[in-house]
């Protein structure tokens, strides 16, 4: 065993080592134990306001085991989601945990945290508040510009600024909301950032095109067809199917209507046209124009439709017998009303001049002319000449009132013929309601006289 000579004492090597050790750890642990004490842990508070977000900072040194502990807390207040969301970010990249409403961070380095105050301070001091946004804390880009960055360009304080990084997220070409941060590395110990919200809009409207006529007019009872629309935007391009038309049209009334087409963009801009509908007038069934009147051999045509009355009359000598198609659509008619139990004998059928001679001169005999003349023709003047004309059912005037002649004045135009002297129409055709006096114009004819409501004169628009 090595032994040690002190005088004339001998002491073994080992106990000296394991005295010393003694030593060393008690000194240790004295000093850890006296740096252990709250009276050396140190506490700042900061508050570091900018114009979107706040931070309130915590910072604690803490002496331990020769070490100096480091803790930051901070708590943080941003009015704006964004914001909030892109500074948590840069807190957790720098190293930061969130806990609760706070961010906490920690951090020790060897020696005595006096220094690492110093350190600290002298920078914290200097710059804490120095730094400002240029610019707006809050620019509209609208779309299809370029975003012009007011603090890259700037100086801060005058004083132009280096050690600046940005990032962004920025997309000039998507509207939506986005955040730019700007870190100022300030040293080794302190960072400043800066946030800028970027709003990317359209505020531009779409663009409606209508096809055709901006005005239409349309004949009454016409279906409107569209004429066709297209809608672009200069954001979402083709939003034709977005478009909303709205179109009263009431084809069966007469008006002035308005078809208004509107559409919005994504971003909400709108747009509306007007397309002007006018849907004309019921036009009456009888012919503007004027008539065509045509003289043949004694006879008169109008428009092609042979007319008799107290104006237009007959030679004497025509004489042309009863017409087969007439009588053949005569016959018919009988036929069916019979088969509904209406029985329409036929009283008088075709009447040559002389015959309805006589039965007028029987008739002013009888009357007197003014009377005769209202329910009889002079010669040269009736229909029955022209063999188109027939008397069925009876000649008397109770007729009016049965089921064959209401039957006939519903029906006739089915089978070609008209009620040639209607109820009501005396002043225009000279004579007496004549229910049971049908004269044979063909079913084309006689349906759009029948739904003219109109006399044959009316219809053909002469006296
Ligand atoms: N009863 C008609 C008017 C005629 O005599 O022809
Ligand atoms: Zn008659």
């Amino acid at each position: 065993m090595l032994t040690i000579k002190i005088g004339n004492r001998r002491i073994k090597l080992l106990n000296w080592l394991i005295f010393i050790a003694f030593i060393v750890l008690i000194v240790y642990l004295l000093f850890s134990l006296i740096y252990l004490l709250p009276i050396f842990s140190k506490t700042y508070n900061y508050n570091l306001k900018k114009d979107n977000y706040e931070l309130k900072e915590k910072i604690i040194f803490k002496n331990a085991h020769l070490k100096c502990n480091v803790k930051e807390i901070y708590v943080l207040n941003a009015s704006d989601n964004l914001v909030k969301s892109a500074i948590n970010k840069d807190l957790i990249e720098d190293g930061f945990k969130k806990k609760g409403n706070s961010y906490v961070r920690k951090t020790n380095s060897f020696g005595t945290c006096k220094n690492e105050r110093k350190k600290y301070l002298k920078e914290h001091q200097k710059n804490y508040v120095s730094y400002k946004l240029n610019g707006n804390k809050k620019d509209i880009l609208i779309y299809g510009n370029k975003y012009d960055d007011k603090y890259v360009s700037a100086r801060i304080n005058n004083k132009s600024v280096n050690d600046v990084s940005v990032q962004s997220n920025l997309n000039e070409k998507k509207v939506g909301s986005y955040i730019i941060s700007y870190t100022l590395n300030i040293s080794k110990y302190y960072k400043q950032r800066l946030y800028r919200k970027v709003l990317v809009v359209d505020d531009e409207k779409p663009n409606i095109t209508l096809e055709g006529d901006r005005e239409i007019t349309l004949d009454y009872g016409k279906a409107y067809v569209e004429p066709g629309f297209s809608a672009t935007d200069n954001y979402d391009g083709n939003i034709t199917n977005k478009v909303v038309v709205t179109n009263k049209i009431n084809m069966k009334k007469p008006g002035t209507y308005k078809i208004a087409y509107s559409v919005k963009d994504s971003s909400n801009n709108s747009a509306k046209e007007y397309r002007i509908v006018i849907i004309k007038e019921k036009e009456e069934k009888v012919s503007r124009e004027e008539p065509k009147i045509e003289e043949k051999d004694g006879l008169t045509y109008v428009n092609g439709i042979l007319l008799v009355n107290k104006t237009y009359s007959l030679p004497k000598n025509y004489d042309p017998k009863v017409n087969n198609k007439a009588l053949e659509s005569l016959k018919k008619m009988q036929a069916d009303a019979k088969a509904i139990g209406l029985n329409l004998p036929l009283v008088s059928g075709y009447r040559s001049y002389k015959t309805q001679e006589q039965l007028y001169n029987k008739y002013v005999k009888k009357d007197g002319e003014a009377i005769a003349s209202t329910y009889s023709a002079k010669p040269g003047h009736s229909e029955h000449q022209t063999g188109l004309a027939f008397d069925i059912g009876s000649v008397d005037r109770s007729f009016q009132n049965t089921n064959e002649a209401k039957w006939i004045e519903q029906n006739c135009h089915l089978y070609g013929f008209i009620v040639r002297y209607p109820k009501g129409k005396t002043d225009i055709t000279g004579y007496i309601y004549e229910p049971w006096h049908v004269r044979y114009l063909g079913i084309d004819v006689a349906t759009k006289v029948k739904e003219s409501n109109l006399t044959l004169e009316e219809y053909l628009g002469v006296n």
